[in-house]
């Protein structure tokens, strides 16, 4: 379960400002909302799905050496957080015996997709093209390519047992997939893009990676039973800090397997609350490393920050520091300490600094990086920021600013 330390936050705030905000009423609205459908995903995730995605992903163990996944925001996100998470930031050149994961469609590069193809090289490949609306144009252009070259290689046949639909029943992409033979996946409509990640969008990559679905889905089931009370103080002590000036939310971990889950989070909290003139902007920042890029402005810019930091009880591994002769003697005695110290040591550094300097920080406290530990992180963020939205007022669902770019990018292409 996620624990929530809200103690750096205490020279900012009151406790009794944060008991005064009401997330029952917030918590009865979510009941009424359509979109609601993510909150009883572990509850309901059954023997037959996992079966059925476990089964999808080892056909595409034994026919490929890649799988190229398309999709954008809550269609690709969630996925790559997970495997860089789980496994590791670097899975791709790890030694292993499941297919390398590549992304794309994510973005409208032709260096980028150009590249894709070239790293898929020879190999055997397969693809699967998530997008819940079926018409998002990065990820349909991406499709163009991959369905040409998956043609080309394999034939009509190959292609079909190759290319892998997840959609919205009824999508132009579900079209697709019923016309010509593909084996195609169901999103379940009442769960929004950025928060599909427990559902058959990021299960599937993450199996065909060697993920433990159903321990991620069992950690996001001991959220949903036990975590509320620490998602409602994580929202309400947000929303008090926004009330009081601190307009960013700078997101932050000390471990760079995190990165692609903060980009998820950006992408959560930004579509989610960003609306009607209002909203906590949210950043991501790698510890320590931006600490030496974004540290000067966080220590001491404009006094508009807040910093929630993840961390973990306890370290997957934690090398020692070699003795021997060092070039900077203060660190001579450092040698035989354990690099989890000094990780922990970093973050209570960062922590005391940035409150020194007018910075509140929020603690979320993970057990340790595991499959559990980020089906856990996943459900206590998307519960926290539908609670964080409503008690703001605006509702966690739908991006209808999304659509002002598409608009344009549309009549510029007259399409
Ligand atoms: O949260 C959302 O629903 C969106 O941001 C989508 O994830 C994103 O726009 C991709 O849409 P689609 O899955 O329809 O291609």
């Amino acid at each position: 379960m996620i624990k929530v330390n809200i103690e750096g936050t205490l020279g900012f705030l009151s406790e009794g400002e944060i008991g005064a905000i009401d997330t029952q009423g917030p918590l009865k609205k979510l009941e009424t909302l359509y979109e609601n459908g993510w909150m009883n995903l572990p509850a309901v995730y059954s023997a037959e799905l996992s079966w059925k995605v476990k089964e999808i992903a080892a056909k595409i163990r034994g026919q490929s050496k890649v799988l190229v996944v398309l999709g954008i925001g809550g269609s690709y996100l969630g996925a790559r957080a997970a495997i860089e998470y789980i496994i590791s930031p670097n899975y791709n050149s790890l030694p292993k015996d499941t297919p390398d994961i590549l992304f794309a469609g994510n973005n409208a590069s032709g260096e980028y997709l150009q590249e894709i193809i070239d790293q898929i090289g020879e190999r055997d490949f397969s693809v699967n093209v998530v997008s819940k609306s079926g018409s998002t144009i990065e990820t349909a252009i991406a499709l163009r390519f991959f369905k040409a070259m998956l043609e080309e290689r394999y034939g009509r046949n190959g292609l079909k047992e190759r290319l892998y639909v997840t959609t919205d029943k009824g999508s132009p992409l579900c079209a697709m997939a019923e016309r010509e033979g593909y084996a195609y996946l169901e999103m379940p409509p009442e769960v929004g893009g950025r928060y599909s990640v427990l559902t058959v969008v990021g299960l599937l990559p993450c199996a065909v990676a060697g993920i433990n679905i159903d321990e991620m889905m069992g950690g996001a089931k001991e959220e949903l039973e036990n975590g509320l009370k620490e998602a409602c103080l994580y929202a309400a002590a947000r929303q008090v800090l926004y009330r009081k000036g601190k307009k960013i939310e700078m997101l932050a971990c000390f471990e760079p397997a995190f990165r692609y889950t903060g980009e998820w989070w950006k992408q959560l909290f930004g579509e989610s609350e960003g609306k009607e003139g209002i909203g906590i902007f949210p950043a991501y920042a790698d510890y320590t490393a931006d600490l030496h890029s974004l540290g000067q402005y966080i220590q001491e810019g404009e006094r508009t920050i807040m910093e929630t930091f993840v961390t973990f009880d306890n370290p997957r591994v934690s090398p020692l520091i070699p003795g021997g002769s060092l070039h900077v003697d203060k660190i001579a005695s450092l040698a035989g300490m354990d690099m989890y110290k000094i990780n922990s040591s970093a973050a209570a550094a960062v922590k005391k600094a940035h409150i020194d300097g007018g910075v509140p920080v929020i603690e979320l406290i993970a057990p340790e990086a595991s499959a559990a530990s980020f089906g856990a992180l996943a459900y206590f963020f998307k519960r926290s920021c539908a609670i964080s939205s409503l008690i703001s007022g605006v509702n966690p669902f739908g991006q209808p600013g999304v659509e002002a770019y598409k608009k344009n990018l549309f009549a510029i292409l007259g399409i």
